[in-house]
C-alpha cells in the first residue's frame, strides 16, 4: 500500500529499482546492429532481457553477439525446443515485449495475427504490453499497406514508436530510421511505469502528477562563447540530460520551459508536446533567458554546461593565422586569447532568486585529482553554490557526456548525500524530478 507520507523521490527511486523481465524481439533490418545498445541500456537499468530474433534478423546480427550482450541464449523458431513450448513460456515470462527494429514484414505479420516464428507467436500469446520500434525505408513506411498496419496495431493497443528521420541504408535519407537506443528504451520503460502495467506494490509506488500546476525551468546543452565571427569556445555537452529532465518534469504534470544552448534538433523534436523551448547561445544569453522565464518558476534546474569564461573581446573579423617561420612545422608562433569570467547563473539564482522560495538544482561534472575524489569535489561545490540539490557525476571517457548511461550522487546545499542513482539519462531525470517535486511540495 502507498503510505501517505511516501515522498515523490522515494516513489521514483522504487520505480527506478524495480527490475522487469523484457523480451527484446529483433526483426530483419540493417538497424539490428543497434539492438545490442538497447539490450545494454535495459540491463544497465537492472532489467532482465531475453532475445527472440527472427531468421532474417540473424542475417544482420549474429546470435552469439545477442546472447553475449543479453546473458541468455537467443531463441528463433517455435521448434527450437518444442518440449518447452517456448512461445507460451516466453510470452508468460515477459512483462514487456519490445521489438527493435520492427521491419515492415514483421508489422504486417503481427497485424495479420501470424504465428509462423517464435517472435510473432510470442506477440500473439503474450498479455504483456508490446512496443514496436519500426525501421525501414521511407517508401515502405509511407506505403498505404504499412500505414494501415500501424493504424490497426495502435487501435489494438500495441505501441508503435514513430521512426526518426535521417540517414538510411545506402545514400538516401528520410523518415524510417530506427530511433536512438536511449529513446527506444525510455519510451518502452515509460509504458512499464504506467499503473496498469505495474505489480501492485510498484504501482502504488509510482509518481503521478506531483508537479501538476507548477512551472519548471530547465537549461540544457552547452554554451558557445565567440572568439571571432567563425570561432568559439565550447564544450561537449549534448543536452540529453536536460531534455530528459524536461520530459520527466512534463511527465509529472509540470509546465516546462527549456532554455537550450546548441542542442541538436532531433533531441528538441523528441520533447513532449507542450514543452516551451527558448534558444540561448552564450552564457550571457542564457543568464538573461533563464532569469526572465524563472520569474514565475517553482523550480529551476541548471543542466546546461555554461562556459565559466569567455573571450574578453570578440574580434570583428576572422583572426588571421600568423605565418610560421619554423621549417619543421612542429611549433610556431603562439597566440593567446584573454578570457574573462562569465556570471555564474546558478549561484545568482540562489543568492538573488527571480521568485522567492523557488527550488534551484545544479549539476557538477567532476573528475577526481590529488586533492580528493569526485564526491569530495562535489561536496565542496555544493557548499559553495548552495543550490537546494546538486547532482554530481563523474566525467570520464564513457560516462556523463553524449548517448551513454549516467550515474549521479545527489547532494544538498550542505554537501550531504540525499540520493544516488544510475541508469539512462531518463532514469536519472526521473529521480531528480522526484527529489525536486518533494522540495517544491514541501515534503
Ligand atoms: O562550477 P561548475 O561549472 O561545475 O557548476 C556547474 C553548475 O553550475 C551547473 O548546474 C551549471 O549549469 C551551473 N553554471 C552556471 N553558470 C556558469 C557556470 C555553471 O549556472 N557560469
Amino acid at each position: 500500500m502507498d503510505e501517505p507520507h511516501t515522498t515523490a523521490s522515494e516513489r521514483a527511486a522504487t520505480a527506478l529499482r524495480a527490475p522487469r523481465r523484457v523480451v527484446v524481439g529483433v526483426a530483419g533490418s540493417i538497424a539490428a546492429y543497434k539492438v545490442p545498445f538497447v539490450i545494454r541500456l535495459l540491463r544497465q537499468a537492472g532489467h532482465e532481457v531475453k532475445v527472440v530474433a527472427t531468421e532474417s534478423a540473424l542475417r544482420f546480427i549474429g546470435a552469439p553477439a545477442l546472447a553475449a550482450v543479453s546473458g541468455q541464449t537467443v531463441s528463433t523458431g517455435v521448434f527450437d525446443d518444442p518440449a518447452a513450448v517456448e512461445h507460451v513460456a516466453v510470452a508468460e515470462w515477459a512483462e514487456l515485449v519490445l521489438v527493435a527494429p520492427a521491419s515492415a514484414d514483421l508489422l504486417a505479420r503481427v497485424r495479420a495475427g501470424r504465428a509462423d516464428d517464435l517472435l510473432t507467436a510470442t506477440i500473439l500469446t503474450t498479455e504483456a504490453p508490446v512496443v514496436l520500434a519500426p525501421a525501414m525505408h521511407t517508401q515502405m513506411w509511407l506505403n498505404p499497406a504499412t500505414r494501415d498496419n500501424v493504424t490497426v496495431l495502435r487501435e489494438r493497443g500495441l505501441t508503435v514508436i514513430d521512426p526518426d528521420s535521417g540517414r538510411l541504408t545506402g545514400r538516401d535519407s528520410g523518415l524510417g530510421r530506427l530511433p536512438e537506443p536511449e529513446q527506444i528504451v525510455s519510451r518502452a520503460l515509460a509504458i512499464l511505469r504506467q499503473p496498469e502495467h505495474q505489480d501492485d506494490d510498484v504501482a502504488s509506488a509510482e509518481t503521478t502528477g506531483s508537479l501538476e500546476g507548477r512551472h519548471v525551468v530547465v537549461s540544457a546543452g552547452g554554451t558557445r562563447e565567440p572568439i571571432d565571427p567563425v570561432r568559439y569556445l565550447g564544450n561537449r555537452s549534448s543536452g540529453r540530460q536536460g531534455c530528459a529532465l524536461a520530459a520527466a518534469a512534463a511527465e509529472q504534470g509540470a509546465r516546462v520551459t527549456l532554455v537550450q544552448a546548441h542542442v541538436a534538433s532531433e533531441l528538441l523534436d523528441a520533447l513532449p508536446p507542450g514543452v516551451a523551448v527558448i534558444a540561448a547561445g552564450t552564457a550571457s544569453d542564457m543568464l538573461h533567458a533563464v532569469r526572465e522565464v524563472a520569474r514565475d518558476a517553482d523550480a529551476v534546474i541548471m543542466a546546461a554546461a555554461v562556459a565559466d569564461y569567455r573571450p574578453l573581446t570578440v574580434a570583428a573579423t576572422k583572426i588571421k593565422k600568423q605565418a610560421s617561420t619554423v621549417s619543421d612545422h612542429r611549433s610556431g608562433p603562439t597566440m593567446s586569447i584573454e578570457l574573462t569570467t562569465n556570471p555564474d547563473i546558478l549561484t545568482g539564482l540562489v543568492t538573488d532568486p527571480p521568485r522567492a522560495g523557488q527550488i534551484v538544482v545544479g549539476f557538477a561534472a567532476e573528475t577526481g585529482d590529488d586533492d580528493g575524489d569526485v564526491l569530495f569535489h562535489g561536496a565542496v561545490k555544493a557548499r559553495r553554490k548552495r543550490a537546494h540539490l546538486l547532482a554530481v557525476n563523474a566525467v570520464g571517457e564513457d560516462l556523463g557526456f553524449g548517448d551513454v548511461p549516467n550515474a549521479v550522487v545527489v547532494l544538498d546545499g550542505q554537501g550531504s548525500e540525499v540520493a544516488r542513482g544510475q541508469g539512462s539519462k531518463m532514469d536519472i531525470a526521473r529521480l531528480l524530478i522526484g527529489l525536486t517535486a518533494d522540495l517544491v511540495n514541501g515534503s
